[in-house]
């Protein structure tokens, strides 16, 4: 399974690349206005993801916001023009399924967003999407089940071999990463405090405290 980070600050994702684990980032225009503000400066959309590229080997996620056919292919070409790892992220709309299906025939690869249902699911796939990414925490906010969604894309697509990669998103604790991982979504992207969360253990931190004790009782009895 492939972790991304879900943000677009870059002292999260110096720490998360620090680990090792991390795959890509995704962003979105909320994630660039918290960064923006927790700089506590303008950031050059284009210039941050550069820099955020250039900080992670694997994909990074950059969005549109045009919402009409040619805006959108305009705002994906010149984000694709930015580095080789860019992908395109696209609204679940008509005219951004018109616009993945271009793209991907212009060798341009999109991260299909805002997916509610395992039908535009399946449009995403048919359109040709690189990725689609499902928003599990909010199908839980409306007391809905997220991980049904899931289940039922990872099943639809696995039916009929589609390569779209399932990117389980707006992951809010380790439990959203676990049954993704269970149900075989390829990537997962969440929060840093969520990739911290998965590390915790209160009987590592048990067991430690106790061996470095008594390996400290040790060294006194030899000293001794
Ligand atoms: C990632 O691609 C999504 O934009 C993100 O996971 C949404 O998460 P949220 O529902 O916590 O805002």
């Amino acid at each position: 399974m492939k972790f991304f980070i879900d943000t677009a600050d870059l002292d999260e994702i110096q720490e998360a690349s620090e680990m090792g684990v991390l795959n890509g980032v995704t962003t979105n225009p909320s994630l660039m206005k918290i960064a923006a503000e927790r700089a506590g400066q303008s950031l050059d959309f284009h210039e941050h993801i550069a820099r955020i590229c250039d900080m992670v080997p694997g994909d990074v996620s950059a969005e549109v916001t045009a919402v009409d056919f040619d805006g959108i292919m305009a705002q994906g070409r010149a984000l694709a023009a930015i580095r080789d790892n860019v992908v395109v992220k696209v609204p679940l709309i008509l005219d951004g399924i018109k616009a993945i299906n271009a793209l991907a025939q212009e060798g341009i690869r999109s991260n299909c967003t805002l997916c509610f249902s395992p039908t535009q699911a399946l449009l995403a796939a048919k359109a040709g999407a690189a990725y689609i990414s499902p928003f599990l925490g909010r199908v839980d906010d409306i007391s809905s089940e997220g991980m049904n969604l899931l289940q039922e894309i990872i099943h639809i697509y696995e039916n009929y071999g589609y390569t779209t990669e399932v990117l389980a998103a707006s992951i809010r604790h380790p439990m959203h990463v676990l049954q993704s991982a269970l149900l075989g979504a390829h990537v997962a992207t969440m929060p840093l405090g969520v990739i911290k969360k998965l590390l915790k253990h209160p009987l590592t931190d048990i067991g430690l405290a106790k061996f470095l004790g008594d390996w400290d009782t040790f060294k006194q009895n030899q000293a001794g």
